[in-house]
């Protein structure tokens, strides 16, 4: 996936020959706006076409985490220009499009009003059913999604405990059936990519923080310094990270000195990663094992880190159990997952979603496979 600061950038998938797409299928364009992404999508039976994606991270490094109200305006500035290449790289026009589909929660309000009412808009002009889409049950099903041009193979898929992981959200969900899951914990403070990215703040590292660790830690000793591995004994699926964080800040403000040695830096940020894909590992594990399932999948940014997918394949390897992992380039927001769900959710008849219906900043990811209505 190409990506850039507040540049059109898309994923490198080519665009196929219309003699070779599928006539019987459904075209689907899609949109994800939640957070500091602004990316469209062209879905075509299972497969994603074309998957654009703008993103803000430069934008928002300034400020050292995202601004929600720039994030929105990014939105309004880049949406038209990300849906038409989407549209031109999957070599089709609007009015070829059988389906509209958007994020329509949980998320940024301002972020997910831009994508999701423009959304809407386009489904009524274009009188086509449109569907709103849970972001984080989509990135339930990127790590079924392989090959070039990426495809879902549903084909596939086996009941499985899911992580799901990134700057906004640690989770572990249960997925006993396609387009069925139930949470089964999360986060009770910070999220696991946050932790990475407000200790990386420490340390004086620039945002996001959680690709810069994963760097320095390949050139560092993960055993250097002891921190804690917190709610990783307890028996419950929730996560805590805000403690780790106290413990690097009250670490860092006793040995000042260690961040002007770069091999220390090193080892502090492989001691710190240690500790977070050690928690992410041990509860994903169990809880698979609690859930009777063979198969573990992860997605979400925090998936790119090279020590947790080492740590992950080792640890079912161990325990007999599959993995499957989302590819790095669909492991961030994109527009293509959601389009994929979407497409699932329209073909098994779960139902459209109305376009009166309103932004769920806060929907949980529940024990249910409707789609949200207002
Ligand atoms: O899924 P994502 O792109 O956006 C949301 O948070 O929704 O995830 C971004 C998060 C950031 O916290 C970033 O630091 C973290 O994922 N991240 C990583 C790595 N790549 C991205 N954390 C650790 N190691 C990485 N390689
Ligand atoms: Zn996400």
């Amino acid at each position: 996936m190409r990506r850039g600061a507040c540049e059109r950038v898309s994923v490198e998938t080519p665009t196929l020959p219309r003699s070779n797409a599928p006539t019987d299928s459904m075209t689907l364009l899609a949109f994800e706006t939640s957070c500091d992404e602004s990316s469209t999508a062209v879905v075509q039976n299972g497969r994603i076409i074309s998957n654009v994606v703008s993103s803000q991270v430069q934008l928002h490094a300034e400020y050292g985490g995202v601004v929600p109200e720039l994030a929105a305006r990014e939105h309004l500035r880049n949406l038209i220009p990300v849906a038409k290449t989407a549209l031109h790289e999957a070599g089709i026009t609007a009015e070829q499009i059988e389906a509209v589909a958007a994020t329509q929660g949980p998320g940024l309000p301002g972020a997910l009003m831009v994508g999701f009412k423009f959304a809407q808009s386009l489904a009524f002009n274009l009188r086509r059913p449109f569907v709103g889409v849970h972001h984080h049950e989509a990135h339930l099903y990127s790590p079924w999604t392989q090959g070039n041009p990426p495809a879902a193979d549903f084909a596939e898929f086996e009941p499985n405990v899911s992580l799901i992981v990134s700057g906004g959200h640690t989770m572990l969900v249960s997925v006993p059936a396609e387009l069925k899951h139930q949470l089964l914990g999360s986060t009770v403070d910070d999220a696991a990519g946050e932790c990475f990215d407000k200790i990386g703040k420490m340390m004086g590292l620039p945002y996001p923080a959680g690709p810069e660790i994963d760097r320095l830690a390949e050139d560092g000793n993960p055993a250097a310094y002891a921190f804690p591995r917190p709610m990783i004994h307890e028996p419950h699926d929730d996560f805590s990270f805000s403690g780790l964080k106290t413990s690097v800040r009250y670490f860092l403000r006793d040995h000042p000195a260690l961040l002007e040695d770069s091999q220390r830096v090193c080892n502090l940020s492989a001691s710190v990663q240690a500790a977070i894909v050690e928690v992410l590992v041990a509860k994903t594990i169990r809880a698979a094992k609690r859930a009777g399932v063979h198969c573990v999948t992860a997605s979400c940014g925090v998936t790119c880190n090279r020590a947790l997918r080492r740590e992950l394949a080792a640890a079912c390897q161990r325990e007999g159990l599959k993995l499957k992992l989302a590819d790095k380039g669909l492991c961030t927001d994109n527009a293509g997952m959601i389009g994929l769900l979407a497409e699932r959710k329209l073909l098994h008849q779960t139902g459209d979603t109305s376009l009166d219906a309103d932004i769920l900043p806060g929907w949980m990811l529940g024990t249910t496979d409707v789609t949200a209505r207002a």
